[in-house]
């Protein structure tokens, strides 16, 4: 049945407990605490720990948000997962992920638009709705990226972290709310701008490929800076203008967490206060896939966000690709409370008579593991964190 209108009702969010921060980077490459915040706004990163794979973070999050939304995880019909860093080449994350929920039912496969994935895939899950072929769907935005940089080039291994976001997508009978307007572009003059040559067809791995670190993350920074700033104010443009908005209605900007300074430019660009951007790039860095859905989980439960506001998801990344939604707020902010519910656990099986190698970069432990002290614990104490809105416990 074609429904009435197509609503988030349940969002999440996980990050790693463990912190690196950038005084822990300063032991890795020739860098400083000084540069990494002036020129990208980042303080800290996630770091997922051994025994965490992308599809364990996607399910905290994707369980968290099904809580939220108040369903049964076998209430969810299809599962889809934006993700750079799946966890293997095949099977899919998302096939990984509708297991370690308890889901037997739902389709399930992953979204490659890199860091515009969560917002591609999103927009995926309102067209099947919209048809009347699903009435509820599971989006989750979720990296691993930290198994993927090269820990001496500080051109890259500054700026990526590890997290999972989620929102349940459902029909709904009630008219109104929901996505109002969608812009997504695939410009491929930036497909070798951010890239991981090797690993694929083209070049499938082999010593060589390893010795020359080709299975790494690589970047030209400046060019993909350029593209960024450009084209996240056009998406967003495009989006709100088929939404029927004007850029100075929309209450709150969710934009792709890469550097401070991209969005400081996006809002100079459409002419808004940096007030009406939502920023956490401070405290998770880029986390691709997963910044747009960890910042929406995030903007809810720290009472940005209110019914009937008007919002806006905005990305870009390797492809080039960018997304843009704009979405008219309808759910109950009060029910994030439902997600404290869920632990912080997940489990995928492993496979029969296979053991996998330690994950973990050996740099990368070498200096986590170096450090004094104890583990600064999860987000409450970050220091800046905004403050927890009050809420109504819901019923
Ligand atoms: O999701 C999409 C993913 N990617 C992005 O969004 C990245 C977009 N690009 C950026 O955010 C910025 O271009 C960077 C943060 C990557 C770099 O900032 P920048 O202001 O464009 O710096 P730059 O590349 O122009 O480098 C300036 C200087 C250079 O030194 P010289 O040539 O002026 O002597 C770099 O070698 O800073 C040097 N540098 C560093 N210094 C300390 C580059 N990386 C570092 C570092 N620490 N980590």
């Amino acid at each position: 049945m074609v429904p009435r209108s197509v609503r988030i009702t349940g969002w999440g969010h996980y990050a790693p407990e463990r912190v690196l921060t950038n005084a822990d980077l300063e032991k890795l490459v020739d860098t400083s605490d000084e540069w990494i915040r002036s020129r990208t706004g980042i303080r800290e990163r996630r770091v997922a720990a051994h025994h965490e794979t992308t599809a364990t973070l996607a399910a905290i999050a994707g369980k968290r948000a099904i809580a939220v939304a108040g369903l049964d995880p076998q209430e969810i019909d299809l599962i889809l997962v934006g993700t750079l860093t799946p966890d293997y080449w095949m099977p899919s994350t998302a096939a990984l992920v509708k297991e370690a929920i308890g889901n037997t039912r739902a389709a399930a496969f992953d979204v490659m638009a890199a860091c515009s994935g969560f917002v591609f895939a999103y927009a995926t899950a309102d067209a099947y709705i919209r048809s009347g072929m699903y009435r509820h769907v599971l989006v989750i935005g979720a990296e691993l990226l930290t198994r993927f940089l090269d820990f001496s080039d500080r051109n890259t291994c500054i700026l990526f972290g590890d997290g999972a976001g989620a929102v349940v997508v459902s029909a709904s009978d009630e008219e109104g709310g929901g996505l109002a307007g969608m812009e997504m572009t695939t410009d491929p003059d930036g497909a070798y701008m951010i890239w991981l040559p090797s690993g694929g067809s083209k070049s499938p791995p082999s010593a060589e490929t390893v010795r020359r670190g080709e299975h790494f993350v690589r970047m030209e920074g400046k060019e993909t800076y350029r593209y960024a700033t450009k084209t996240l104010a056009t998406s967003a443009l495009a989006a709100i203008s088929r939404a029927g908005w004007d850029p100075s209605e929309v209450d709150l900007f969710i934009p792709h967490q890469a550097n401070i300074r991209i969005i400081e430019s996006v809002a100079k660009g459409l002419d808004l206060p940096m007030d009406k951007m939502f920023v956490n790039v401070d405290r998770y860095g880029n986390t691709s896939a997963a910044s747009v859905g960890i910042a929406l989980a995030e903007a809810v439960d720290f009472g940005r966000v209110k019914v009937g506001d008007k919002i806006v998801f905005v990305a870009f990344g390797a492809g080039f690709t960018s997304g843009a939604a704009a979405v008219e707020w309808t759910a109950d902010p009060a029910h994030g409370r439902r997600a404290e519910s869920v632990q912080p656990v997940a489990s995928v099986r492993a496979p029969v008579d296979w053991d996998s190698v330690d994950p973990m970069p050996a740099r990368l432990t070498a200096v986590l593991e170096d450090r004094q002290g104890p583990q600064v614990p999860l987000d409450d104490v970050v220091p800046g964190e905004p403050e927890h809105a009050p809420r109504e416990v819901p019923a």
